[in-house]
């Protein structure tokens, strides 16, 4: 009697429906099939990470009838499973022969020709696919700890993890839903930042911890009613000390993922002025206490307490914000995040350069406002983790709403103001319900 013939499908397997089922029970009647399912870190190289975890993933693959074996495909790219597994046949959808995933296809047909191997493409299920799910599972939102939790996962698989401030329900929608194709590949902002600046601004406030913890709650609240994506929230200086486990707790409560404390004490003021305005840092000790307190007072295990070095801004120079850097880790800091108000990325390179070598690594988060020229990737390479865009959503209203109004009073009618707005149908479009 001969062998089964051995059949490799290559899966992300998040949300399961019945055309992944066809796909693979075509498969088994070819032959012993085994499953390559895409590791974490695989899909978020090309798409947003997904729902299940690797591990749930898995559970759900290996308990279905047509599937023999599942291994881990740690790449796009089949190649480096196949050369290992030598099957004799690869069954996959036909939607691949167009879009990202062509190339992909095309190594797949090189390679198999090696030892005889073919491919073999299933016609595609109309009427259901991954895409309509996820905007179906979006609509129904999430729960305060899968939010919570989403953040760690990004940080394990992906190289950079993307932040954008949002300040309303509005802001959020924007950072919720922008997809853009960047390379082949389908990019998008992976997390939300609750910036004090601009939550006081857009409530024409000044940023010094005068919009109250429960007013910034309140907006975070809201926030997560119309989003999915998780949240870092600007703590400022973490308030009284005696607040700051209630802040965590609440935080943790809504599925906040990270707050950021920076070292400064007294009236804080923002960064960004730096020394044109009087800001005293905090002692190495005082706000070493602070981040213990935050992390005793947290109830998951995944929340994140992030320590904000302000020497940079404050010039109090290099040496400084290392020595602090090493401080607030060894008192229990997730994570670092160095501030710069230069116009240039030399001194937060310089200081992840020294961060490189610290004896417990833990990632570095900074915020290119300033020195706005750097890409990612540059700062990715340099060891950054998380890039904060923390003021651009306010940035982009506040000049158009003011050019609009003045329109409006210079022709005494909004006619010439017209081609600065979106038009009605387009704001009722923002909103998926008001369409019905
Ligand atoms: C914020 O967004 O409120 C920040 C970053 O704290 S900065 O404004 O640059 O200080
Ligand atoms: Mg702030």
């Amino acid at each position: 009697m001969s062998e089964r013939a051995r059949v490799y499908v290559g899966m992300s397997a998040d949300l399961v429906h019945p055309g992944h089922i066809n796909v693979l029970q075509q498969a088994a009647e070819l032959g012993d099939v085994t499953v390559g399912l895409l590791t974490d870190q695989a899909i978020a190289s090309y798409k947003r990470l997904p729902h299940m975890t690797f591990e749930q993933r898995k559970t759900v693959i290996e308990n279905l009838k047509a599937v023999s074996s599942v291994v881990a495909q740690d790449t796009l790219d089949y190649v480096p499973n196949l050369e290992k597994i030598r099957p004799d046949i690869v069954v996959h959808g036909d939607d691949w022969r167009t879009g990202v995933q062509q190339q992909t296809r095309q190594r797949v047909i090189d390679t198999l020709s090696g030892w005889g191997g073919r491919l073999v493409e299933v016609p595609y299920t109309e009427g259901i696919s991954s895409t309509q799910l996820n905007t179906s599972l979006k609509q129904i939102g999430t729960t305060p700890n899968v939010r919570l939790s989403r953040l760690g996962r990004l940080l394990a698989n992906k190289p950079i993890v993307r932040v954008m401030e949002a300040h309303s329900g509005l802001s959020s929608l924007v950072v919720e839903s922008t997809v853009v194709e960047r390379g082949g590949r389908k990019v998008e902002f992976d997390a939300m930042w609750s910036s004090s600046l601009t939550d006081s601004t857009s409530r024409g406030k000044p940023d010094i911890e005068a919009v109250d913890i429960s007013s910034r709650l309140q907006m975070v609240n809201e926030i997560f009613e119309v989003t999915t994506k998780p949240l870092i929230f600007d703590g400022d200086t973490g308030g009284k000390p005696e607040h700051f486990p209630f802040t965590v707790r609440s935080l943790e409560r809504l599925g906040v993922s990270a707050v950021i404390i920076e070292d400064k004490e007294g009236l804080k003021r923002n960064s960004l002025f730096g020394t044109d305005v009087s800001q005293t840092q905090s002692s190495i000790d005082d706000f070493s206490a602070r981040i213990q307190i935050g992390k005793q007072a947290q109830i998951t295990d995944d929340f994140m307490v992030i320590a904000r070095i302000e020497s940079l801004i404050l010039e109090a120079g290099m040496q400084d914000a290392v020595e602090r850097a090493e401080a607030y880790i060894d008192a229990g800091a997730d994570a670092i995040m160095i501030h710069s108000r230069q116009k240039s990325p030399d001194e937060v390179l310089e200081f992840c350069d020294h961060a490189s070598r610290f004896s417990k690594q833990v990632p570095i988060v900074a915020v290119p406002t300033s020195y706005n020229e750097i890409t990612e990737e540059r700062l990715a390479d340099a060891g950054v983790r998380v890039v904060i865009y923390a003021n651009h959503m306010l940035r982009a209203s506040y000049p158009q709403m003011q050019r609009v109004a003045q329109t409006i009073l210079e022709h005494g009618r909004s006619f010439e103001a017209e081609s600065m707005l979106a038009s009605i149908a387009d704001v009722l479009q923002i909103v998926p319900e008001n369409m019905g």
